[in-house]
């Protein structure tokens, strides 16, 4: 593994691949669009164009759709045995780890995130989730039920549960960690015999086509993977209305999520929602500082603040305040940001022009409010979609700043001095993703990690992610966890059969 690791693809092996117009996958076979229209992506360090990709809309999602709903129906997939089905989940695994170099390469140039962190974070997680869950192929199990029928008195029977997959999936996925986030997906869908229609997002689409790639490489039956590039209100729209899809699974903005959950009423399909999220991060007085400090800078800055979980409002115990905003800011001003093609970068482009305007838009709306940049505060440089990292001081509860996902490298720091006031702050948003607590009292840790309101708590760290951990939100940041065993919960119907004896 380690020499694979290392072994850098040739310039042109991605270059060809990512000047080619890209199209979409249908029953094993890419095709164009029905519309014979393209989209761009962009490179967002520049904001030229990348790449020309085919733009999927109601008539191929509704192709892709059949062909899912086919390799369903034919068990080409769910019949097969389940360590047959684990073994090509394992095989694609490998080939993805093969191609490392490639696939990290294409993630930094489409999304612009560094090359650095797609190679040690997106590329190896993504590879580690797909082995997770070809495990899990023979291990989904049902159980044997002793009952008791009251008004059969005397009766014999013997019941049992069987988990069956769900039928044809839908995955509608997000632009912040583009591969990864379509491993979170295919992994567990595919494990529990479900075919799927993927859509990546609009301003990402070249990992998730390499890995349609792969799919095939691996051998996997035509129809099983089904992959269509397109724009959210067109092609992602209509996946989540389309009445041959049993499951809608979505990653994005709650905003969308909503829109998601009335598409999925036509046909009453099932649905699992991973949102946004306004994540507090706690840092108590008796903590290491210096350890405190680099979590809280990292909690925030990592992927440009692009994290659903981020740890975007940090509260601190009011006697370190200074100390530890000083600390973030210090952090802040060492982040080297640049193109992510880079080495020596540690902060890319935010992913596009919307999401710049989104970002500078939070800024001036907090600074016009009496918020105080003590860091950052803007646009960096006037090419490519690159914004400052920043930390907020003198915001208030009511402020958007402090309300709102800004997805973007921006902290409001907090202070706080009683305790229970700062339950009652932390959990005062309509979030409930993550939260992040710093202190060396197991207490006082494990105290205030059962009364926040959030789907997973990190102590002394932050964004530990683990195929094996599950993730996923309290509140408006979703419905359903991903991977761990508790997503295939997500994936599986449970069957119960009942025989007399
Ligand atoms: P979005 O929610 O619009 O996009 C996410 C995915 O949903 C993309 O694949 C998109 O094509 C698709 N989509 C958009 N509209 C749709 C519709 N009507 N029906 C079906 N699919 C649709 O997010 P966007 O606009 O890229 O970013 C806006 C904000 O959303 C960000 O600033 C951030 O706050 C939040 N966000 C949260 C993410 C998370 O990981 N929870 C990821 C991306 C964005
Ligand atoms: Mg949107």
């Amino acid at each position: 593994m380690a020499t694979a690791l290392k072994i850098a693809p040739p310039e042109d092996k991605i270059s060809n691949f990512v000047s080619r117009t890209h199209r979409i996958l249908i029953n094993g076979k890419w095709v164009e669009a029905a519309s014979g229209k393209t989209f761009a992506t962009y490179n967002p360090a520049t904001g030229e164009v990348l790449a020309r990709v085919a733009e999927g809309d109601r008539e191929d999602i509704d192709r892709a759709v059949k062909a899912a709903r086919a390799a369903f129906e034919t068990g080409r997939w769910s019949q097969l045995t389940p360590s047959e089905r684990g073994r090509a989940i394992w095989k694609l695994a490998d080939l993805l780890e093969e191609n490392l170099e490639e696939f990290a390469e294409l993630e930094s140039l489409d999304n612009g995130k560094p090359l650095k962190v797609a190679r040690v974070a997106d590329v190896p997680l993504a590879v580690d989730l797909f082995r997770y869950f070809a495990g899990w192929a023979t291990k989904i199990e049902g159980n044997t039920i002793p009952i008791s029928v009251p008004y059969a008195a005397g009766a014999k029977f013997l019941a049992y549960t069987l988990r069956e997959p769900v039928g044809v999936v839908g995955q509608i996925i997000p632009w912040n960690f583009p591969l990864l986030m379509a491993a979170w997906k295919l992994g567990p869908a595919l494990a529990t015999g479900n075919t799927v229609v993927l859509k990546p997002a609009e301003q990402t689409p070249l990992t998730a086509l390499r890995l349609g790639e792969l799919f095939q490489e691996a051998g996997f039956p035509d129809g099983v993977v089904n992959i269509v590039p397109g724009y959210g209100e067109t092609a992602g729209a209509a996946l989540a209305a389309h009445p041959g899809v049993d499951k809608i699974a979505f990653t994005g903005s709650t905003e969308v999520g909503k829109l998601i959950l009335q598409a999925a009423a036509g046909n009453l399909k099932k649905v699992s929602l991973e949102l946004g999220g306004k994540s507090p991060n706690v840092v108590f007085a008796d903590v290491d500082l210096e350890d405190a400090i680099a979590g809280a800078a990292s909690a925030i800055f990592f992927n440009h603040g692009q994290c659903c979980c981020a740890g975007s409002r940090l509260y601190v115990e009011n006697s370190i305040f200074d100390k530890v905003v000083e600390g973030v800011a210090e952090h802040a001003n060492k982040i080297n940001v640049g193109s992510g093609q880079d080495e020596a970068t540690d902060m890319g482009p935010l992913v596009s022009a919307e999401q710049l305007n989104r970002v500078c838009g939070y800024l001036e709306s907090g600074i016009s409010e009496g918020a105080k940049a003590v860091v950052g505060g803007g646009r960096h440089g006037d090419k490519g979609y690159f914004v400052k990292p920043t930390v907020l001081v003198n915001t208030t509860e009511k402020m958007k700043v402090v309300q709102e996902e800004i997805f973007g490298p921006v902290v409001t720091a907090i202070p706080f001095s009683d305790p229970a006031e700062l339950v009652t702050q932390a959990n005062d948003t309509v979030y409930g993703l993550a939260a992040g607590i710093w202190t060396r009292d197991i207490q006082k840790a494990h105290r205030l990690a059962s009364q926040l309101r959030a789907g997973t708590v990190w102590i002394n760290c932050y964004n530990i992610f683990d195929a094996a951990l599950p993730f996923g939100g309290y509140k408006q940041s979703g419905w359903g966890r991903e991977m761990g065993h508790e997503v295939l919960e997500q994936y599986t119907e449970v069957k119960a059969v009942c025989t007399a004896l």
